[in-house]
């Protein structure tokens, strides 16, 4: 959750100023952008150096450099950020925090952002007891800044009790939680298809498409990013996920049936983009299939049509979005399935658009809504395309 975040990192003067050097490296690790702003105590207890030198950003410690002139422009840091966490905050920082006094900074910083900002304190015993340390923690919490509570044990006074900063490991995973449940499809339960299906004629030979899976795996990996619980029911394909811990692989239609059979109940959404086959052998020979001197008839019979099947069992709080591709009259047919099948969105997308469909890294679509409006979109990676689509089941949701 917190790659490619841009995090400021505050550091006040507290011994516990030690554990920033193994945060920044925890969240570096986590493939965030970290800078890091010491406030002039906090330069007391860990060196701007090391710091630098672990989130490989220079590390801020004041409005200006005094030899070089050179000005840090507070407004612009924090507009910057995705997230602010002050780790540790001293009992001075905070009741500045509380106040809106704005002395360095750390503190201008904190006025000017925008984004969530969290705070660990670490600090004495007494003073985290202390009624104003307890009044400035409920004010900050008003303003909606989140604290990460301090854990007990021994603190470096030698006194025993609470007020030691929570652990890196803690923080981090705190984040992550916290960027997770902000999410608009945080803990929805999702299910994607994707790919071909594969139809035996006999154990070597198949009835295929061409479909690579390219498209359903790059909306499985939005929604994904979106929060979502994503289940991917995937036909033989190459693509991989980087994004999706559940992953169904199935090989014919009948197998997608079942797999989609099995999830459906408890999914929110469900985006049903593989080409399943519509015909397949009646019958598969258990031996190859020997070369003969005549031509070879195959009798096809229908598979089950998996996106009509599960629009009959749709509930009202159920999304079900269907794709078409078409080769003639795309729009009667996109409509009508819309219909049939009972959806709430249809994606089409025309094997007569250059850069669309099949194998191709691009996809052209028009998305039609249950009131059957229409939304063209321009071509583009099937990355970007999964994101219109998800912006326009969110469009639903809201
Ligand atoms: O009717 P048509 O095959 O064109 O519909 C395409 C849509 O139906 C796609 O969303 C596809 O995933 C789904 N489909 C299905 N089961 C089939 C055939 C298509 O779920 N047997």
């Amino acid at each position: 959750m917190l790659k490619n975040k841009n995090i400021i990192l505050g550091v006040c003067g507290s011994i516990a100023a030690y554990k920033s050097a193994f945060l920044v490296r925890l969240l570096v690790k986590a493939g965030a952008n970290v800078k890091v702003i010491l406030t002039p105590d906090g330069a007391n207890f860990i060196t701007p150096l090391t710091l630098a030198t672990l989130s490989k950003n220079p590390v801020y410690t004041q409005y200006f450099e005094e030899e070089s002139g050179v000005w840090s422009n507070h407004v612009e840091l924090g507009l910057w950020a995705d997230l602010i966490i002050i780790a540790p905050i001293s009992a001075n920082t905070l009741a500045k925090l509380a106040t809106g006094i704005c002395d360095n900074l750390l503190t201008a910083v904190y006025l000017s952002a925008k984004c969530p900002v969290y705070v660990a304190p670490a600090m004495d015993l007494d003073m985290w007891k202390h009624e104003s340390t307890q009044f400035n923690i409920d004010r900050i919490t008003a303003f909606g800044n989140v604290v990460i509570s301090p854990g007990s044990g021994e603190l470096a006074s030698g006194l025993f009790g609470e007020g030691r900063m929570a652990e890196p490991e803690e923080i981090v995973s705190f984040l992550d939680n916290s960027i997770k449940k902000l999410m608009p499809l945080f803990g929805k339960k999702v299910m994607v298809t994707a790919g071909p299906t594969y139809e035996a004629i006999d154990p070597v030979r198949f009835i295929g498409n061409h479909s690579s899976g390219k498209m359903g795996f790059a909306i499985a990996d939005e929604l994904a990013k979106l929060g979502a619980d994503v289940t991917l029911v995937a036909g033989p394909s190459a693509q991989k996920s980087t994004e999706i811990l559940n992953r169904v692989d199935v090989t014919s239609a009948e197998e997608m049936f079942e797999a989609c059979n099995t999830f459906f109940e408890n999914t929110f959404i469900t985006v049903m983009c593989a080409a399943v086959a519509d015909y397949k052998p009646k019958t598969i020979a258990t031996h190859k299939i020997k070369k003969q001197e005549h031509n070879l008839v195959l009798e096809l019979e229908k598979t089950i049509d998996i996106l009509t099947s599960l629009g009959k069992r749709k509930k009202d709080n159920q999304i079900l979005v269907g794709f078409a591709l078409e080769t003639n009259d795309e729009e009667t047919y996109a409509k009508s399935k819309l219909e049939k099948k009972n959806l709430d969105l249809v994606i089409l997308n025309s094997l007569n658009d250059k850069g669309a469909g099949f194998k191709s890294d691009t996809n052209k679509i028009t998305i039609f809504n249950r009131a059957l409006e229409k939304t063209v979109f321009e071509l583009k990676s099937k990355t970007e395309v999964a994101k219109d689509i998800c912006e326009a089941i969110l469009k639903i949701i809201k």
